[in-house]
């Protein structure tokens, strides 16, 4: 029978790309993917956990859809992802029209579980899942299936076939999890320990990549800069006392993430390589060499510095000084000059004073970020800073927020007018609404010029005639 699948995907690129391959399961299995909830027989919302706002979005939305499950009872609805791990008990309560809950490590066994759904054994899948938390009984008699209990997605048990959509730019997993424990951060709950994928698996999918015209790719990780850390081994994971390919030799490591980078630069031919998310207690000397010295690397770096207040930075246990990330900063813009900085912020952390908040705005001056995402604090059940008060209030939450957003806005904007009447080399991705051409220039940066079809998927040199606020606007030379 031919079946119909609506997804819709929130939060990072890490769930961008789960998303991509739900689909491609999905279509393998025969269903076809639709633009409307109400043309689907499936629904499923990909979900971030991060902030609570990003779940709200999610509870709302299927709360939007519970109208079209009641007119279609056969409808399958089904929440995916970091809240469906984060917030399981949660997503069972609120939302009773749900049929499945799956966590991002679950993600390859969805096309059984909704064959399971399907064969109208509509219960808790046991045994295997077992869940780490107990949710209430009377929800365990139910016809839903609960599917979070896995500690790692499994990296190599991958479904084959060519899920990706067809374009110019890939997202390559490299790694999932994250072993750091920032106070605020429900991650390490929702996608588990770190785990790398091994390095010549990621280095021919890279070739394989090039080899079927991709000219960028992407690395994701929750942490890219701890790669090589902990590798799977057949028989599953092995945890700290048998880091299978961790060799270590005259104390380095022999496989990390500047050895990954310069391999793919060095073995596979692509034009464009980026990475996120990087932290900056891991970002070291050799990442920067290795992005001063790798072609492909691109001229861009995500790093997140949170506060610019000592005293924040302990409290939120990141684990480095704001001396110390300004002396990475000033070392990585020495080895590579035309370095695109971009950071994350979070204000109103419990116990942020007008002198922390002002240490942050004055960091952000020195550093003069090319962007920044600024974040109100907000509480995640089961992390360390859980247990604190929240005692920021929301107005003086809301004026910081405002105060950065502006500083920052104004800051982007010089650094984006200092292109103009320059040239950028930029990779054609699309058309976009208005039907001009669309690309990124190596930095990142988002430019638009008139021209060809022809030219999508290629690189051209575009002259920058003016600047929108996020935008460079030129000719193509
Ligand atoms: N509240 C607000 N922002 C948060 N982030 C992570 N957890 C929280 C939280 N509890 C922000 C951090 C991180 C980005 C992805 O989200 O800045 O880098
Ligand atoms: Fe959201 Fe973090 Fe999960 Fe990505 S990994 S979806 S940002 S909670």
């Amino acid at each position: 029978m031919h079946k119909s699948v609506y997804l819709q995907t929130y939060g990072c690129q890490m769930n961008e790309r789960d998303s991509e391959e739900v689909l491609g399961m999905l279509t393998a299995q025969g269903y076809a993917v639709v633009e409307q909830p109400e043309e689907a027989d499936l629904i499923l919302l990909n979900t971030c956990s991060v902030r609570e706002h990003a779940e709200e979005r999610a509870f709302g939305k299927m709360g939007m859809l519970r109208e079209l499950k009641r007119q279609k009872p056969e409808l399958v609805l089904g929440i995916l992802g970091c809240m469906a791990k984060a917030q399981r008990e949660e997503v069972f309560r609120r939302l009773p029209q749900v049929d499945l809950v799956a966590g991002p490590a679950e993600l390859y066994d969805l096309p059984m579980l909704l064959a399971e759904i399907e064969s109208k054994r509509r219960s808790l899948v046991a045994g295997r899942w077992s869940l780490e938390q107990d949710i209430p009984s009377s929800e365990k008699m139910g016809t839903r299936t609960l599917a979070v209990g896995r500690a790692f997605r499994p990296l190599d048990l991958k479904p084959t076939g060519d899920w990706r959509r067809e374009g110019v730019s890939a997202f390559v997993t490299i790694m999932e999890g994250c072993d750091k424990r920032c106070a605020y951060c429900i991650v390490p709950f929702t996608r588990g320990q770190e785990v790398s994928r091994p390095i010549d698996e990621i280095v021919a999918e890279v070739r394989g990549l090039v080899d079927a015209g991709y000219r960028e790719v992407m690395l994701l990780g929750q942490n890219v800069n701890s790669y090589g850390k902990r590798f799977p081994d057949g028989n599953g994971y092995k945890g700290p006392g048998g880091r299978q390919q961790m060799l270590e030799e005259g104390g380095e490591r022999l496989i990390d993430f500047p050895v990954l980078l310069r391999r793919i630069d060095a073995e596979t031919g692509v034009e464009r390589l980026r990475f996120t998310t990087s932290h900056p207690f891991d970002a070291h000397e050799r990442l920067f060499q290795a992005m001063a010295d790798c072609v492909s690397t691109c001229e861009q770096l995500h790093l997140p510095v949170q506060s610019g207040s000592n005293r924040m930075l302990k409290a939120m246990r990141r684990g480095y000084t704001v001396e110390e990330y300004e002396a990475k900063i000033t070392r990585l813009r020495e080895l590579v000059p035309e370095i695109h900085l971009s950071t994350d912020i979070i204000i109103g952390f419990p116990g942020e004073t007008d002198d922390d908040f002002e240490m942050t705005r004055a960091l952000m001056e020195r550093v003069a970020y090319d962007s920044a995402f600024i974040f109100k604090y907000s509480v995640r059940p089961g992390t360390e800073a859980a247990g604190w008060i929240d005692d920021v209030p929301q107005e003086t939450k809301e004026a910081r927020n405002q105060e950065l957003l502006r500083r920052q806005e104004r800051a982007s904007r010089t650094k984006l007018e200092r292109w103009i009447g320059g040239t950028v080399e930029v990779l054609i991705e699309q058309r976009n609404a208005k039907g001009q051409l669309a690309g990124r220039a190596r930095t990142s940066l988002s430019v638009v010029c008139d021209g060809d079809d022809r030219l999508i998927g290629e690189l051209v040199m575009v002259r920058v005639e003016r600047v929108t606020a996020t935008t460079l606007i030129g000719d193509v030379v």
